[in-house]
C-alpha cells in the first residue's frame, strides 16, 4: 500500500465514523507565538481541547498535519527518527472517549477492509501507571484487555503499564494534556508470542518494536508546568505518524526505505561518489523539512524558524560534503521532494522555483562562511579548542559543532565539549527568552478570552470598512487576553463618533449569536467574493475563510484567517469596547480595544 493511500484511508475511516476532515494548518502557527512550530496535530486545535466549540460545529476532527520537531535531530539517520513528518489524527472534543478511540485505532490498524491490515500480533500497547496527578489508567486496560481477548491474544503479554515520562502527554507547559496509551508494532515479525514487560522496554530500545499511534486521552489542563486541574471536556487526542506507519505497512525496518523517501534517497545514491547511509538519510529528510519550512514562507536566517531552516540546510551540506556529492548538488534533490507531495501540498509545486533558489543561496552564503571560518580555525593554536572559541565558529561562523569536532580531530586536537554544551544552552535560553518577549503580532496564545477578542477584532476591521471605506486594510495584530491592538491603513484620525459606530457594530454581531463558520475557498474564488484579506500572495490556491453569518442572513465579517475563533459569537463575553485610537506609523493607526 502506498503512502497516498494510507492517508486517503485514514481519512475516509474517521469520516465514516463521523468526524470533520480539515486541512492541514501552515507548519508555523500562524497565531500561536509560544511555539516554533506545530509539533502535533493538537496543536492548532488547542483551543477547542480546552473547551470552545470547534467552528465546524462538529465535534469528531480528522485531518493530517504537517509537523517539525527538532528535538530529535541528532537521532536522524536512525530507523525512525526524522525532523519533519506528517501526523494522521482523529479528535473527540468532549465526544467519544477511551473506548471508541482504542477500538478504532485497533480497527483501522488492523481491520484488512476498512484499516491497514496489519498482524495484530505483532502489536505491543502501553497505558499509564498512576501516580499523584491522576489515577491508573484501568479504563483504557480494560478495553486493551477485551480486544486482545477478542483476538485470542493473552493480554499480560501485550498491554505494559508506564509511568507518566512515558505515558502523559502535553504539548508544552500549558494547555490540555492527559494520559495516553500507545501502540508498537513488531519490525522484525519475530516477536508475535508476546513478551514480557522487560523483553518490551528492551524491543523497544533496539528498535525491534517501534511506536506507531498514540491515543491521548486529555481531561487534564497543565498551568506554568503543573496539573493544575480537569478540563470541561474529555478530549481524545490521537497521533500516528505516517511514516512509521507507512514502514511498517510496507514492511521496512526504516522509513528510508519506504516510497516516501526512496526516490530521493536513490537520487542521493546517484550523487554520491560514496555510500554512509546515515549521511544520506539525513540529508533526504533535512532537504525534505527544509522544502517544507521554504514552502510554508520561512528562509534562512540567524533567528527564530529561519535559524532552524539554516541549521537543517547546512548540516545537509555538510553531509553532502562527507559522501562526495558535488557542490550545489542538494538543490537537485528539491523537484524530487516536489513530485512526491505535490498532490497532497500544491503549495510546493507553486513555490518550486523559490525553493530550488532558497537552497542554493544558503550553499553559496554557507560556503563563503565556511572558507573564512577554516582561515579562524587554522589560528587556534591550544590542544584543547574551548568551549567558547567552539561556540564562536558555531555562532559567528555558522559552524555545526560536528564539523569543529571533525576538523579538530584531523589536526589531533581536542574539544570541550561540556564548556561548549554550556555556551550553546546559554544561547538556547537567550533565544528562548527572546521569542517569548518579542511577541509582534498576532495572538499571544489560544485560551478562551484571547480567542474571543480575535473574534471579536475580525468583526471590528469588517465595522472601520464599514464606515471607513474599503481602503481600509490590516496592518498588523497582537491580541492578548487583555485586549486588542489592531493597526489598519487609513489616512487622518478617527472621530469618536465613528469609534462608537463600530463597536456598536460589533456589539451587535455579538448579541445576536451569529455562527462563526470557517470553509475552504479557492484563493481565486474568495479574492472575488469580496473576501477580507491582507497579503494574499503568501497564500496557497486554497485559503480559509472564516465568516460570522447571523440567522437572519446579515453577514458581520468575511476574512481569510488561520483562527482559532470562537463557533458562535455568543461565545463572546462581555462588551466590546474601543479604548484609544492613535496613529501607528504614516498611514497607518492603531486601536486598542477590550471586552468588559
Ligand atoms: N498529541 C499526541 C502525540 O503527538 C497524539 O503523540
Amino acid at each position: 500500500m502506498q503512502s497516498r493511500e494510507i492517508r486517503k484511508k485514514f481519512l475516509d475511516f474517521f469520516k465514516e465514523r463521523g468526524h470533520i476532515i480539515v486541512p492541514s494548518s501552515p507548519l508555523v502557527p500562524e497565531n500561536d507565538p509560544s511555539v516554533l512550530f506545530n509539533t502535533a496535530g493538537m496543536q492548532p486545535l488547542v483551543p477547542y481541547l480546552m473547551g470552545l466549540q470547534h467552528p465546524s460545529g462538529s465535534k469528531r476532527i480528522a485531518n493530517v498535519q504537517k509537523c517539525v520537531r527538532t528535538s530529535d535531530i541528532d537521532e536522524v539517520g536512525d530507523n525512525t527518527h526524522l525532523t519533519f513528518f506528517e501526523m494522521l489524527g482523529n479528535w473527540s472534543l468532549g465526544d467519544y472517549f477511551k473506548k471508541d478511540a482504542i477500538q478504532w485505532s485497533f480497527e483501522f490498524l488492523t481491520s484488512k477492509n476498512s484499516g491497514l491490515g496489519l498482524d495484530p500480533r505483532r502489536l505491543y500497547v502501553t497505558v499509564f501507571e498512576g501516580d499523584e496527578n491522576a489515577p491508573c489508567d484501568n479504563d483504557a486496560h480494560s478495553v486493551w484487555k477485551e480486544v486482545f481477548e477478542n483476538e485470542g491474544m493473552d493480554p499480560q503479554k501485550r498491554i505494559f503499564f508506564m509511568d507518566a515520562a512515558s505515558n502523559w502527554w502535553s504539548p508544552g507547559d500549558n494547555g490540555p494534556c492527559g494520559p495516553d496509551s500507545e501502540m508498537f508494532y513488531d519490525v522484525t515479525g519475530g516477536l508475535t508470542e508476546g513478551l514480557t514487560k522487560e523483553e518490551f522496554i528492551a524491543a523497544d530500545k533496539n528498535q525491534h518494536v517501534v511506536e506507531i499511534w498514540n491515543d491521548v486521552f486529555m481531561e487534564y489542563q497543565k498551568s506554568d508546568g503543573k496539573i493544575s486541574g480537569k478540563l470541561k471536556n474529555q478530549n481524545v487526542d490521537t497521533g500516528s505518524g505516517l511514516e512509521r506507519v507507512t514502514c511498517v505497512v510496507q514492511g521496512k525496518e526504516n522509513v528510508f526505505d519506504t516510497d516516501l523517501f526512496k526516490p530521493v534517497i536513490n537520487k542521493i545514491s546517484l550523487l554520491a561518489q560514496q555510500g554512509d547511509e546515515r549521511s544520506k538519510r539525513i540529508i533526504a529528510d533535512h532537504i525534505r523539512a527544509s522544502v517544507f519550512l521554504i514552502a510554508d514562507g520561512i528562509t534562512p536566517s540567524n533567528t527564530e524558524q529561519g535559524y532552524v531552516l539554516r541549521r537543517l540546510l547546512r548540516r545537509a551540506i555538510r553531509h553532502a560534503d562527507k559522501i562526495d556529492i558535488k557542490q550545489d548538488s542538494l538543490v537537485s534533490l528539491v523537484p524530487i521532494i516536489v513530485e512526491e507531495y505535490k498532490e497532497a501540498y500544491p503549495n510546493i509545486l507553486e513555490k518550486q522555483a523559490f525553493m530550488e533558489q532558497e537552497v542554493l543561496k544558503e550553499e553559496m552564503k554557507f560556503r563563503k562562511t565556511l572558507a573564512v571560518g577554516i582561515k579562524e580555525f587554522e589560528k587556534i593554536n591550544t590542544p584543547i579548542i574551548s568551549g567558547h572559541d567552539a561556540f564562536i565558529l558555531f555562532s559567528t561562523y555558522g559552524f555545526p559543532f560536528e564539523l569543529t569536532l571533525e576538523l579538530a580531530d584531523e589536526k589531533g586536537l581536542k574539544v570541550n565539549k561540556d564548556e561548549f554544551q554550556i555556551e550553546m544552552e546559554k544561547h538556547q535560553n537567550l533565544s528562548r527568552t527572546s521569542t517569548s518577549g518579542k511577541f509582534k503580532g498576532g495572538l499571544a496564545n489560544t485560551n478562551e478570552t484571547t480567542t474571543m477578542l480575535h473574534t471579536a477584532t475580525h468583526i471590528m476591521l469588517a465595522g472601520l470598512r464599514k464606515y471607513l471605506g474599503d481602503s481600509v486594510h490590516q496592518a498588523g495584530s497582537n491580541i492578548t487576553e487583555e485586549r486588542t491592538r489592531f493597526d489598519f491603513t487609513y489616512e487622518g484620525k478617527v472621530e469618536r463618533e465613528t469609534l462608537d459606530r463600530v463597536e456598536k457594530y460589533v456589539n451587535e454581531a455579538i448579541s445576536k449569536k451569529c455562527s462563526v463558520v470557517t470553509e475552504i475557498m479557492e484563493k481565486e474564488t474568495a479574492m472575488n467574493a469580496g473576501v477580507e484579506g491582507s497579503f494574499w500572495e503568501k497564500y496557497p490556491d486554497k485559503v480559509t475563510v472564516y465568516t460570522v453569518r447571523c440567522s437572519d442572513g446579515t453577514v458581520y465579517s468575511q476574512e481569510l484567517c488561520g483562527g482559532p475563533h470562537v463557533a458562535n459569537t455568543g461565545d463572546v463575553k462581555g462588551t466590546f469596547k474601543i479604548i484609544k485610537e492613535e496613529a501607528s506609523s504614516a498611514g497607518v493607526r492603531r486601536i486598542k480595544g477590550v471586552l468588559e
